[in-house]
């Protein structure tokens, strides 16, 4: 019905106010439970094969809404109707911000991408962490954080910045997500420069306190073997439960849109199919960096089946959609879910865990 009614519908208008239209619908419906309960039916899916425990928290299945749909918190409870297994709100930042000027994002239909350069806009941390604190949500709620989009807060306060909205979420958040790798800010430096992100972490006292929920590291995908590992270096000198692997890509690679095309679009990061096979290396060089004993949440093109299962045999634990859901429809959840309960009944395993062993078993 998506891909017949709703798209076409939803295709006509500007990539933004599809967006706008969609998380305000979204939102709205979520204050319906009845509404809530009939979506569950139609769109949920469960299977004991699905559930795992991780960093404390049980997820009903692996497929989690990725960062940067619901920026705001305000579409939780309705996107949990949808089957989801976990949410990851945000980014949020200590401060509100209306991010890049409109057009902002677009379609690359031909390759089922996006590209965008929201430029990080949201409520801010305290309007955020207020509305998330009476959330009643039955999946894990990660919230993902990211440094204030504006040039001038460089330096000390950037990880006071930080520490802001840390502090604002960690009572509130399920796990934390540190963005670290967002390409759309003015100054177009990112905390993944290898001692910038030593001293956040330092500074966010990550490894003192028992208390605090999970903490992921979300990485782009425009990352080399080299600079992958030094960051990898650091982080595991820290108490962290894994990574969010990965972000946008700041390139233009395997694409079929023609380059005049793309180059109108202008400057944002790109998502969806384009990125895929690149986030899965990434995938795969964590995992085998980590050897396996880091919970890694793969992320980038996933529009299928198929995709989820070249994610996890390349090391991922759960997974997230974006760009997927915007091709495929709000159906691609539990589509994705059935289609991994069937495939392990067809190579006689019981726990989607173990879906990363077929590889070995038959080389595929
Ligand atoms: C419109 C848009 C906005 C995004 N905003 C954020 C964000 O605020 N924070 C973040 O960590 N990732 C953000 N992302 C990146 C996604 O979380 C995800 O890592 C990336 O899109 C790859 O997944 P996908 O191919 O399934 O979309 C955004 C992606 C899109 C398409």
């Amino acid at each position: 019905m998506y891909k017949f009614l709703f798209r076409p519908l939803l295709f006509r208008l500007t990539s933004d106010y599809a967006h706008e239209i969609t998380i305000k619908s979204a939102s709205l419906l979520g204050n319906y439970k009845w509404l809530q309960k009939s979506t569950e039916a139609l769109y949920g899916y469960s299977n004991r094969s699905l559930e795992q425990k991780i960093g404390g928290l049980r997820f009903p299945n692996p497929i989690g809404l990725a960062a940067g749909f619901d920026k705001n918190g305000t579409a939780a409870p309705f996107m949990q109707s949808l089957g989801f297994g976990f949410i990851e709100i945000g980014s949020v930042t200590a401060n509100s911000c209306i991010g890049n000027p409109k057009p902002r994002t677009f379609r690359l239909t031909e390759d089922k991408s996006l590209i965008n350069r929201l430029g990080l806009n949201n409520e801010g941390a305290l309007t955020i962490a207020r509305r998330l604190k009476y959330r009643e949500l039955t999946i894990p709620m990660g919230i993902n954080i990211a440094k204030t989009h504006d040039p001038s807060i460089t330096g000390e306060k950037a990880i006071e910045d930080y520490r802001t909205s840390f502090e604002l979420v960690k009572n509130i958040a399920d796990y934390i997500t540190l963005n670290i790798s967002c390409p759309n800010t003015t100054e177009g430096k990112t905390f993944e420069e290898p001692e910038a992100l030593d001293y956040l972490l330092q500074s966010l006292g990550i490894e003192n306190d028992a208390s605090l929920p999970p903490v992921f590291i979300k990485f782009s995908v425009d990352l080399d073997d080299s600079q992958l590992l030094e960051l990898l270096d650091i982080c595991e000198g820290y108490t962290i439960e894994g990574y969010v692997a990965t972000n946008t890509s700041s390139l233009r690679d395997n694409l079929q849109t023609s380059e005049s095309v793309v180059h109108r679009m202008g400057k944002g990061g790109l998502s969806g199919r384009a990125i895929s096979k690149k986030s899965t290396a990434t995938i795969e060089k964590i995992h085998s960096y980590t050897k396996g004993l880091k919970t890694i949440i793969g992320v980038g093109g996933i529009s299928s089946t198929e995709d989820a299962i070249e994610k996890l045999k390349a090391g991922a634990d759960l997974l997230q959609i974006y760009t997927g859901l915007v091709y495929e429809g709000p159906a691609l959840v539990k589509k994705i879910n059935r289609g991994l309960v069937a495939y392990m009944e067809k190579h006689g395993i019981d726990h989607v865990y173990h879906i990363r062993k077929i590889k070995n078993l038959q080389g595929k």
